[in-house]
């Protein structure tokens, strides 16, 4: 059979050329040539008589819909972060570090698909029947209607799903499959492309939903065309710390319900469990009375959740440059916070080794946190606890004020629920029928006097 003539589409500026070359002899930019099937415009409108169109534009009204159409899963962590349940015909993109879980919860969503609702086709290019088997008995996903297929020609694949026509696809991974059409190797730009352009068309014929996994470059994002993640319907992260076991699953796109929801998951020996009380989790182990432990209310999505902050300060070895560590939160946000509590607070840091560390292995991102983590390294520095019961909840500007956050109702009502007493805040307010009470407090200052009140 002929290949199908592929041209090489700068990406940049557009221009075609027959080889790929390094540098796009249009407009000079790097590695911009993308191999593309070469589709002339004009043989493909031939093709279709006028007359016996398949598509006419039609009323949005008349459009018949149906609410109730998503696939139910067994897991309310993963719906929560689809809006709902799986929507058939659907293309969802999950990506994340190596060794994180992805190929284990796509499993066991396989599995759960297949018991609940028909066959699911879960292909691999990336591992054997044998292994793929070994997971499925320690995750107890053996779900008769669970088909593997180890193979990486998406013709082949697109074959066995037409013949098996299961209600759910898993690809494993994207950056394994190929078309042979293109001559660019798996895991190119081009395949991937090809291969999630086909792979889409044969949801949305079949009704089928399809899961892609991604692997994530060092950069953060799925590796190759950002282009992949517009065509696709959902973009998930599973994410988390290789040492940790906890794992968040965020949703970045969703054309089905609102993004930035969030699912928490444990990860056991058998795969990944769900965690439907996090916040409780995260404080179980927590001393109150250590020095350097602070409670912060983050929000994920639209769920509140209590993070404990930890931070070390340690006089710094002499003649050495002080150390500043961030785990779980952005390094350069601790520097900001170090700066302004040594000079708005004039607390003496110059001298100080700094850790700071997030419990659980969570990324934290939200300025909710500023005054958690200041209070936590004063606290440390001056080796006296945080009052007991106490939530921090506040961003910290550099003139060392304090600044309201979004949802704060939203986050003291989760902080009360799980028994605390006493918030401190940019503003004032109380949780109706509990008994958590918060003090405004302006500035950073003044906060350090509240928090660490004995
Ligand atoms: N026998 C085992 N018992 C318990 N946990 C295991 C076992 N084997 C693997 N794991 C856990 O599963 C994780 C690997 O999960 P998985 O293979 O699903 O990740 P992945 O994201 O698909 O990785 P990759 O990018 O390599 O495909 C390991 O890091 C480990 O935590
Ligand atoms: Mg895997
Ligand atoms: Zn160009």
């Amino acid at each position: 059979m002929a290949r199908a003539r592929t041209v090489h589409v700068c990406q940049q500026c557009g221009a075609q050329s027959p080889r790929w070359a390094g540098r796009c002899p249009s407009c000079a930019a790097w590695n911009s040539l993308v191999e593309t099937l070469e589709t002339p415009p004009a043989r493909q409108r031939a093709a279709v008589p006028a007359g016996a169109r398949a598509v006419a534009a039609q009323p949005l009204v008349a459009v018949a819909t149906r609410h109730d159409d998503r696939l139910a899963v067994d897991m309310p962590e993963l719906a929560r972060v689809l809006g709902g349940g799986i929507v058939p015909g659907s293309l969802v993109l999950i990506g994340g570090d190596p060794g994180i879980g992805k190929s284990t919860l796509l499993l066991q969503v396989a599995n759960l698909l297949a018991r609940q609702h028909g066959a699911v086709l879960y292909v691999s290019g990336e591992e054997s029947a044998q292994q793929l088997r070994l997971r499925g008995e320690r995750l107890g996903a053996l779900s008769e209607r669970l088909y593997i297929l180890p193979e990486t020609d998406l013709a082949t694949v697109l074959d066995e799903a037409e013949r098996l026509g299961p209600v759910a696809l898993v690809v494993d991974s994207i950056q394994t499959v190929y078309v042979s059409d293109l001559e660019s190797s798996a895991g190119s730009v081009g395949q991937l492309r090809e291969c999630t352009l086909r792979l889409m068309q044969f949801a949305k014929a079949r009704g089928v939903a399809a899961f892609l996994i991604g692997h994530v470059t060092k950069e953060g994002a799925i590796a190759g065309p950002r282009v992949l993640e517009h065509m696709v319907d959902a973009v998930l992260y599973l994410e988390g710390e290789r040492f940790h076991s906890y794992r968040l699953l965020r949703g970045v796109k969703n054309r089905f319900g609102s993004t930035n929801e969030v699912g928490v998951f444990e990860m056991a020996d058998a795969g990944l469990r769900e965690v439907p009380n996090p916040s409780a989790v995260f404080l179980g182990e927590r001393d109150e009375s250590a020095p350097g432990s602070a409670v912060v209310v983050t929000l994920e999505g639209t769920r509140p959740l209590l993070d404990e902050v930890q931070a070390l300060t340690a006089a710094t070895a002499f003649g050495g440059l002080p150390r500043r560590t961030a785990n779980g939160i952005d390094l350069n946000r601790l520097h900001m916070l170090i700066g302004v509590l040594s000079k708005r607070v004039r607390l003496p840091l110059g001298n100080q080794d700094i850790y700071v560390n997030v419990v659980g292995g969570m990324r934290i991102g939200e300025p909710a946190a500023d005054l958690g983590v200041a209070m936590a390294i004063a606290s440390s520095l001056h080796d006296k606890p945080v009052a007991p019961g106490t939530v921090l909840v506040g961003e910290v500007g550099l003139g060392g004020e304090l600044r309201s956050v979004s949802q704060l109702d939203r986050r003291l009502a989760e902080a009360a629920r799980l028994g605390f007493t006493r918030g401190i805040a940019a503003r004032a307010a109380r949780v109706p029928g509990r008994r958590l009470r918060v003090e405004s407090v302006a500035s950073v200052q003044e906060a350090l006097g509240a928090a660490l009140r004995s």
